[in-house]
């Protein structure tokens, strides 16, 4: 099939930054044209810190998650080096993103998913890529530990985070909030869990700055990176891995999350920091997303906003600044935790006659 790439556009993001990606003309580009996602302002919290804040809306990617960044370089390097099969642990995300791109790529996605830990979606997104689904008996540091077993030994390549062609996908969401705003802002704001977004947001910050002196880029200084996870699974907030991880945020229940030198890195080198927020912050800025900001994103992206909110409600963040908020996956990802917050829900029964429809709600 001739593929057009003629196209004015988005091309996905090896394609628009194939230059500061490790591929070649040798590289099979599989790709959904993932990336070039929105950066939305936001009123009503810029409003509410006084700063000028903006959200990285990951949601409209392909399969509803940033994770698509890094699997399309991930997957594209698998199939260059003739793998057959790919295996990956995951809260959900991950295992969605790499089934429909192994899929694409004529591989076998193997995904290990903690045991009645995942959204029904994001099941059913595996299920309907054709997933080779294990139900793993623990929690996603027993699936990651279990992955890089097969890998190592069955002919079966890894696409986590510790693949280094993820995050050298991941990073390209940096580049794009440089190429949109003209240079990075102020502070750049994400929920952690594995540790990985945060590590490409930072790599891909530092590569487009002109500190690298033999290969300048756009953007003139790097910004403070802030993470933010769940209270119940907060090994950076402890200092070390926490056992028995447990939130609401279901895509960051992770106690031991395998990028953490380089977490730990993009937090000091950056002057930012690394904190926690309960799940009632959590799910209350979700809430506040949906209904002032109009975006409905899934828990666990609702971190880095219930982060910046505290921050701000404590007074320990300075007006004035200009803020980008990564938004991570889609809020159709998981409606049932969505719907409990809501609780029962009540329409208005009303007849299909214009007058008492509108005297019933309110508009008459
Ligand atoms: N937000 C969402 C929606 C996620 O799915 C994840 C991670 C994160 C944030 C945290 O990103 O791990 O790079 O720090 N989800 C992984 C998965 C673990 O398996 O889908 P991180």
């Amino acid at each position: 099939m001739a593929v057009v790439t003629q196209s004015r556009l988005w091309r996905g993001v090896i394609e628009e930054y194939r230059d500061r990606l490790p591929v070649t003309a040798a590289t099979p580009v599989v790709t959904l044209r993932e990336g070039g996602t929105p950066l939305v302002p936001a009123p009503w919290l810029s409003e509410q810190t006084s700063c000028e804040v903006y959200l990285k809306v990951e949601g409209v990617n392909p399969t509803g998650s940033f994770k698509d960044r890094g699997m399309t370089v991930a997957i594209s390097k698998a199939a260059e080096e003739g793998a057959e099969a790919v295996v990956c642990a995951s809260t959900g995300n991950t295992s969605a993103s790499a089934a429909a791109y192994a899929v694409r790529a004529g591989m076998r996605p193997v995904v290990l998913l903690p045991d009645g830990k995942i959204s029904g979606p994001k099941l059913a997104q595996a299920v309907v890529h054709g997933g080779v689904i294990a139900s793993v008996q623990g929690n996603f540091d027993d699936c990651l530990r279990l992955a890089r077993e097969l890998a190592e030994t069955y002919p079966v390549a890894l696409v986590n985070s510790v693949n280094p062609y993820r995050l050298a996908g991941q990073k390209t969401a940096a580049f794009e909030v440089v190429d949109d705003l003209g240079d990075a802002p102020d502070l750049h704001v994400l929920p952690v869990g594995n540790a990985g977004n945060i590590s490409a947001y930072w790599l891909g910050y530092s590569e487009y700055t002109a500190y690298a002196a033999d290969n300048p880029g756009p953007a003139k200084r790097r910004p403070r990176m802030w993470g933010f996870q769940a209270a119940g699974a907060a090994p950076f907030v402890h200092g070390g891995p926490v056992s028995a991880p447990e939130t609401v945020a279901s895509a960051i229940r992770i106690g031991n999350p395998a990028s953490w030198d380089l977490a730990i890195a993009a937090r000091d080198d950056s002057g930012g920091l690394i904190d926690a927020v309960t799940d009632e912050q959590i799910l209350a800025a979700q809430q506040e997303l949906s209904g002032r900001e109009g975006l409905f994103v899934e828990p666990a992206s609702a971190a880095g906003v219930a982060g910046l909110l505290h921050y701000s409600r404590t007074g320990r963040l300075d007006a004035g600044q200009r803020i980008v908020v990564t938004v991570t996956g889609h809020g159709l990802k998981d409606v049932d935790t969505a719907s409990a917050y809501y609780g029962e829900i009540r329409p208005y029964v009303v007849p299909a006659q214009a007058d008492a429809a509108a005297k019933a709600l309110g508009l008459a």
